[in-house]
């Protein structure tokens, strides 16, 4: 292989290698929130977060898109998220989710909002 040829093929090689750390950065942040939401909270609490996902609990799971829960700080919904809620369907995560990964969630929580 010439020189120039090689080249060529160390560029070709970067080129991919940039889109591809490009294509990870935008599955990195708020999507794997949606990812763990999806995997382990979507089933009570609905695609959207509303609520409307398994409604036969008492209480029925909160709709996290409603302002009483976006008021909350990220403190009082992580802390939540992590110990559960007593005499509810409201389990606790934290043997299952990192605290990134919690805060992960909360991210797509927040933007469930808007
Ligand atoms: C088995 C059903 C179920 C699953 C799964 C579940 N939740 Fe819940 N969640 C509930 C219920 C029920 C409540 C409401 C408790 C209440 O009314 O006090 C709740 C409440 C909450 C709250 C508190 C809202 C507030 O007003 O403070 C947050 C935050 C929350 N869930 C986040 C999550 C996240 C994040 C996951 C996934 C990691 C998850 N939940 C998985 C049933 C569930």
């Amino acid at each position: 292989m010439n020189v120039l040829a090689r080249a060529l093929c160390i560029l070709l090689i970067l080129i991919g290698a940039v889109q591809g750390c490009g294509l990870w950065a935008a599955e990195g942040g708020a999507s794997k929130g949606k990812r763990l939401f999806e995997e382990h909270c979507m089933v009570c609490h609905g695609q959207g977060g509303k609520g409307d996902g398994y409604r036969l609990f008492n209480p029925p799971p909160a709709d996290l898109t409603s302002p009483a829960v976006q008021e909350k700080l990220d403190a009082a919904l992580l802390r939540t998220i992590h110990e559960g809620r007593r005499n509810t369907a409201m389990g606790r995560w934290k043997y299952v989710l990192s605290d990134e990964e919690a805060r992960e969630v909360l991210a797509y929580i927040r933007s469930l909002s808007r």
